[in-house]
């Protein structure tokens, strides 16, 4: 077994540090910087609908839903297509609107989420093209979908999905950037730019992985916390969801995420010197925002941990802990934001003796709903 974790103590560190090369794989042949050109072989057959899509619809669930969310973001900036991310336990018993114009995705890395296959069964039963964004070849969402797009992230054990959600987030930027190219909703060069960077994100990775000793740290002084928040704005608050599902699930510690200007509509009242709130301040364009809000936890006395894409600067002077991941463009940010946050996740429960690779009621693929 120590052979099959390539000398690792845990699946979900191997994976956790196999994320440059698996986004490596997941890009190949897809991404051509040169050309500055996204190819995606598996849907290219639907590239007029593609085109003319009204409104996407995504369904998934757990990890594979937050992917969804940044998806929303991404398509939605680069694409300008309307996207709508729904529980696919919650759309299949909804009575769901679905028009003839409407794409709908279904993500999951196993392809064997039973409310996932039965939301693609509904879509399609109501007269939608059905793509998916799976990880397991052949599995059964890949073959009750119409087309799609494989992560090819390599088999995922650890039950606390982490590259099978970078790989996703991989995809659905391409995806994004495949349906700005068909549409021509971003000019020749800012495409090329973004497929540039989207090229350099391995390296990315790999040099958000070095946090690891700094992160273990501060996992330390986790130890006996209760509740943690999760906060992020823009496409960083899905990463806080993320995050805080990492954490609850394989450390036990209740935590929360939420998009950081709500805190003051609820869960602002549980801050005092027991909270420890983690900031993901790595979007440039809220970085004003982003202070107030650490502002009004330390005026509460909560503990401050921020991840960063900037070094020093007054958000690293208002934290407890300061995590900086590498500075790279804005749509990048929540696959190496996330980076650290499972790294958290991962040392806190190790520290506390929990079982990483199989929490406790947890299971890889739910295949009863
Ligand atoms: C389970 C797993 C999660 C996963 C979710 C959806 O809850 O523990 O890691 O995100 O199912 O699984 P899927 O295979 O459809 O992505």
């Amino acid at each position: 077994e120590m052979l099959e974790k390539g000398g690792y103590n845990h699946f979900m560190l191997k994976e956790i540090h196999e994320q440059a090369k698996s986004i490596r794989e997941c890009m190949r042949g897809r991404v051509y910087p040169e050309q500055g050109k996204i190819a995606l072989g598996g849907i290219a057959s639907f590239d007029g609908l593609l085109k003319n899509a009204e409104r996407i619809v995504i369904v998934a669930c757990g990890t594979s839903w937050h992917a969804g969310l940044i998806g929303e973001y991404l398509i939605e900036k680069y694409a300008r297509i309307p996207v709508e991310v729904e529980y696919a336990s919650e759309f299949r018993y909804r009575d769901p609107v679905i028009r003839s114009n409407d794409l709908v995705i279904a993500i999951s890395q196993s392809g064997e989420t039973a409310d996932t296959l039965s939301a693609i069964d509904l879509a399609k039963k109501m007269g939608a093209v059905v793509l998916g964004i799976c990880n397991v070849v052949g599995s059964s969402v890949s073959r009750a979908t119409d087309g799609g797009i494989y992560t090819h992230v390599g088999p995922e054990v650890g039950v606390a999905s982490t590259k099978a959600f970078s790989g996703q987030v991989t995809v659905l930027t391409m995806l994004a950037l495949y349906l700005a190219q068909l549409k021509e909703t971003l000019s020749k060069e800012e495409r090329s730019n973004c497929i540039h960077s989207l090229w350099k994100l391995p390296e990315f990775v790999e040099e958000a992985l070095k946090c690891e000793d700094q992160v273990q740290r501060i996992a330390y002084g986790m130890l006996r916390s209760r509740n943690c928040i999760y906060l992020g704005r823009g496409c960083a608050f899905p990463v806080a969801l993320e995050g805080a599902l990492k954490l609850k699930e394989i450390s036990y510690i209740h935590a929360e995420g939420y998009p950081a200007a709500e805190m003051k509509h609820g869960p602002i009242a549980l801050i005092d010197e027991e909270m420890t709130v983690i900031f993901i301040a790595t979007n440039h364009s809220y970085h004003e925002k982003i202070i107030n809000n650490i502002q009004e936890v330390r005026a509460r006395k909560g503990k401050v941990i921020a991840i960063v894409s900037n070094a020093g600067g007054e958000v690293a002077a208002l934290s407890d802990e300061v995590v900086q991941i590498p500075h790279s463009d804005e749509f990048l940010l929540p696959i190496l934001a996330a980076i650290p946050l499972q790294l958290l996740a991962y040392h806190v429960a190790l520290i506390r003796g929990c079982n990483v690779d199989q929490p406790r009621n947890l299971a890889k693929s739910v295949t009863v709903e």
